[in-house]
């Protein structure tokens, strides 16, 4: 753990609790190595993945974003008013700021702490933010948020508020969600608040397309987890011999994302080699989506009670207010 001071003081400070590169060496080498194969999706977001993200975001058939961020604008003044004062806001996964900013115009927090696992990208969207935000207190974390992390000390008077939008919460398999919910239970407290975007089931086509669209933005972005890791670990995945494949999985209530092998090959990751047959699917990400009822009582089984909800005309996504019990 490294704080750089020369990026330090009263208003804003760099915290940096990034894994070491020899542990995500041996996390990838082992899901790599499973019958199963899958890389964990925190692996799309290197700075070229946040902003092909972000790209995705603005896609016609990628209705997640827009419809979310409808749902803040028409109830921000709600969950302001819901709220205590002295709020820190917490952004898990916090990416560009762009939808933080709008929270931040109405909620007016006396801190804000941004956590993601894009060092680099997280430092220089909170630099900006400052500029445009001069009375706000900024503490960018760069931490794994699926691992715990404690909050920076200077916010520990404050009341905190964790913000999770874009149903990124919908990307952990449900109990995996749960032991997520537990862990920001325990950093935030009991009494601390969480604003969560959850993503509803639909119908299928809707759903297909959101994660396949006729631009190949979506595919561009799961593919560019190989370049990430090419350049990161030294792997040496050739971009041309896998594919992007999605599908809606009724069963489990979830999209699932895959790069499939065109062909049979031999991959060399940090010194270990991975054979994939023709045809193999490597998984690199679930996105379940849940009916409002299902996701209230799954929070509840984390200690957190619903103090409000909201949904969209179409009930395609849900807004929930919890709170730490
Ligand atoms: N949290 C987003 C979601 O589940 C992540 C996401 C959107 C995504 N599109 C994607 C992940 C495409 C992988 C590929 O909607």
């Amino acid at each position: 753990m490294t704080t750089n001071s020369s990026l330090s003081n009263a208003q804003f400070a760099f915290l940096d609790l990034k894994p070491d590169l020899d542990v995500i060496v041996g996390e990838v080498q082992q899901s790599l190595s499973l019958e199963a194969k899958s890389i964990s999706p925190k692996f799309f977001y290197d700075e070229r993945g946040s902003e092909l993200f972000d790209a995705i975001t603005e896609l016609p058939e990628y209705y997640v974003t827009r419809t979310e961020m409808a749902l803040f604008d028409a109830h921000m003044e709600e969950i302001s008013d819901s709220l205590e004062e002295n709020i820190c806001v917490i952004e898990y996964g916090s990416g560009s700021t762009k939808k933080i900013r709008r929270l931040l115009d109405v909620l007016k927090p006396e801190a804000y702490v941004p956590v993601d696992i894009s060092g680099d990208y997280l430092l220089s969207n909170a630099q900006t933010l400052l500029g445009d935000f001069p009375a706000l207190k900024i503490f960018p974390v760069c931490a794994d948020i699926t691992e715990s992390f404690a909050l920076p000390t200077q916010v520990s008077e404050l009341r905190p508020l964790g913000f999770y939008p874009g149903s990124s919460i919908g990307n952990f398999e449900p109990a995996k969600a749960v032991d997520f919910l537990k862990r920001v239970h325990a950093t935030l407290g009991t009494g601390g608040y969480f604003l969560v975007g959850v993503d509803a089931k639909k119908d299928v086509s809707i759903l297909e397309a959101a994660y396949d669209d006729a631009a190949g933005v979506t595919a561009q972005f799961n593919l560019n987890t190989l370049v990430h890791l090419n350049e990161k670990l030294g792997a040496d995945f050739d971009l041309d011999q896998f594919v992007h494949f999605s599908k809606y999985n009724s069963d489990q209530g979830c999209i699932q994302m895959f790069l499939k092998s065109s062909v049979a090959q031999q991959v060399n990751v940090a010194g270990k080699v991975i054979s994939f047959a023709e045809g193999e699917l490597l998984h690199t990400e679930n996105s379940y989506k849940y009916a409002k009822q299902e996701f209230i009582t799954l929070a509840q089984s984390a200690q957190f009670e619903c103090l409000k909800s909201w949904q969209d005309d179409n009930e395609w996504f849900s807004l929930f207010l919890l709170r730490a019990c």
